[in-house]
């Protein structure tokens, strides 16, 4: 396994990889892995010749009040388990060599509409800093596969749409969500969760099973749906953000006749700010 984190580096072995015929599969990530992370690792090792993955926390994405310095490094921890996992190449670029010209000259990619909903209206431009970032990666790395998570799913679809408008010539790949014994999530975000916080914490994936199965049942009167399940998430301790039931494929408000849903959710627990979302495919 190669760690390279000049660009020039990366250009030189990816047009070796060009002339010897090679797929490239590449995951993007902020390091801090995990085993949500290592799962889309192996569907890029399953998909591809040649697996490159990126650990760099993007500075373009966090909010002026978010976690950007305290977000956990670990590059040792993590480049071992990528090499345990055969990975070729591990890609750590520095802010200065990704942002040469500052953040305030950056050139960005905006994905209208699905960027400015739910999350992306908790977090103003954060999705402009991820579709920005991903649009960078994917220039230096050119991969033929790429891999998200379905854990970040409005991410997923943002990158989606970029793919697609742009025109950009590679699969994107979404996994399915990879939870603890419990129902959590993983997340690099679970970290700041105190002892008592974490034993809360499932009870977000509950409260979205419940609401998935409502709906499965009938229940279509989603105001009031979501509006039971808020207060149950007061009462278990969290702060909720917000929950959302829309159309899986475009994120907007479902229709009647709509059949594949998502219920989406976000709420603070101390000092984390965790999200989860399950699918509901109607019959
Ligand atoms: P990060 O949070 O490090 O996540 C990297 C990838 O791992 C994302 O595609 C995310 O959806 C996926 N992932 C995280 N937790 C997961 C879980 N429990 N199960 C399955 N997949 C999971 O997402 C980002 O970084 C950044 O926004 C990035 C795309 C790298 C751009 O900076």
């Amino acid at each position: 396994m190669k760690v390279i984190s000049d660009i020039v580096a990366l250009r030189e072995a990816r047009r070796r990889w060009q002339i010897e015929g090679r797929a490239i599969g590449f995951v993007p990530t902020m390091g801090n892995l995990h085993h949500g992370h290592l799962h889309l690792v192996r569907k890029a090792r399953e998909a591809a010749d040649i697996v490159v993955v990126s650990i760099f926390v993007n500075p373009l994405q966090f909010g002026p009040d978010e976690d950007l310095a305290a977000y956990p490094r670990t590059l040792k921890h993590d480049l071992a388990a990528l090499e345990s996992l055969g990975v070729d190449v591990v890609f750590t670029p520095s802010v200065e060599d990704i942002y040469p010209r500052g953040l305030e000259q950056q050139t960005f990619v905006e994905v209208p509409g699905i960027s400015y909903m739910i999350c992306g209206a908790s977090r103003p431009g954060h999705f402009r800093g991820v579709a920005t970032i991903v649009c960078k990666l994917f220039n230096m790395v050119q991969p033929n596969h790429a891999f998200f998570g379905e854990k970040d799913y409005q991410q997923l679809q943002v990158i989606k749409a970029m793919v697609t408008d742009l025109s950009m010539n590679l699969k994107v790949h979404g996994v399915q969500t990879v939870r603890e014994a419990d129902g959590l999530a993983m997340s690099s975000r679970n970290n700041y969760l105190t002892t008592e916080e974490r034993e809360t914490a499932p009870a977000l994936y509950r409260n979205l099973r419940e609401i998935a199965d409502a709906i499965q049942l009938g229940r279509r009167d989603f105001s009031r749906l979501i509006q039971e399940h808020k207060q149950k998430l007061l009462d278990a301790g969290f702060k909720p953000d917000y929950i959302e039931i829309r159309a899986a494929d475009s994120l907007l408000h479902p229709s009647h006749e709509e059949v594949q849903l998502v219920v989406l959710m976000a709420a603070f627990l101390g000092r984390a700010r965790l999200i989860d979302n399950i699918r509901v495919e109607l019959k």
